[in-house]
C-alpha cells in the first residue's frame, strides 16, 4: 500500500507535488472507516511531504470549541475557542487563514515556541465548519497562495472521503 507514497522530506511543493500528494491521501483513506486513524495518516502524510514544519494536525469542533486531534509534532493545546486564534478565526470567518507572522496574528496562540508562520484550512461537513486542518512552521513566510491552494485541495479530499465520518 505505502509503497506508492512519495513522502520525500524536504520536497519542493509545486501544483503538481500538490496534486500527487492529494491523490495519496485520496487512495490512503478511501473506504477506511476510521475518522482517528484516517486523520492521523492525513497528519503524518502532510507532516512527512511539506518541508519545513514543526508541526501538522488537527482541531475537531465541538459546539463553540475546537478540541485536539490527530497530529505530529510538539504537544499543542487541548482546546481553542472558536472564534480565537488562528484556529478559532479560519471557523468563526469560515476561510483559510495564511499567517506570514504568527507574532503580528491578534490573539495568536503560541503551542510551539518555535512557530513563526502558520496555515489554517476549514474543513466541512452537511454544511458547516467541522474540523481545521493546522500547519505550522519554523520559516516566516514559509506559506504561500500556492500553498493555500493545494492545503484547500487537501480540504477537499478529506470532505469527500470523510463526509461519513466527520
Ligand atoms: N497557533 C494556533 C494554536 C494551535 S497550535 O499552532 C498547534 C492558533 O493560534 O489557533
Amino acid at each position: 500500500m505505502s509503497e506508492s507514497i512519495d513522502t520525500t522530506v524536504g520536497k519542493t511543493m509545486d501544483e503538481a507535488a500538490y496534486a500527487a500528494m492529494n491523490e495519496a491521501l485520496r487512495a490512503l483513506i478511501c473506504g477506511v472507516p476510521h475518522l482517528t486513524a484516517n486523520l492521523a495518516n492525513a497528519s503524518a502524510l502532510i507532516f512527512g511531504t511539506l518541508s519545513d514544519l514543526n508541526w501538522a494536525g488537527f482541531y475537531l469542533r465541538e459546539g463553540d470549541r475546537l478540541v485536539l486531534g490527530p497530529f505530529q509534532g510538539k504537544v499543542a493545546c487541548i482546546e481553542i475557542p472558536v472564534g480565537r486564534g488562528v484556529c478559532g478565526t479560519a471557523v468563526a470567518q469560515d476561510r483559510t487563514q495564511l499567517v506570514e507572522d504568527v507574532h503580528a496574528f491578534p490573539g495568536h496562540i503560541a503551542c510551539d515556541g518555535a512557530s513563526n508562520a502558520e496555515i489554517v484550512v476549514p474543513i466541512h461537513a452537511r454544511g458547516a465548519v467541522v474540523a481545521v486542518l493546522d500547519i505550522d512552521s519554523p520559516l516566516p513566510g514559509r506559506f504561500t497562495e500556492l500553498d493555500r491552494r493545494g492545503l484547500e485541495q487537501t480540504a477537499r479530499v478529506l470532505e469527500e472521503e470523510l463526509s461519513a465520518l466527520l
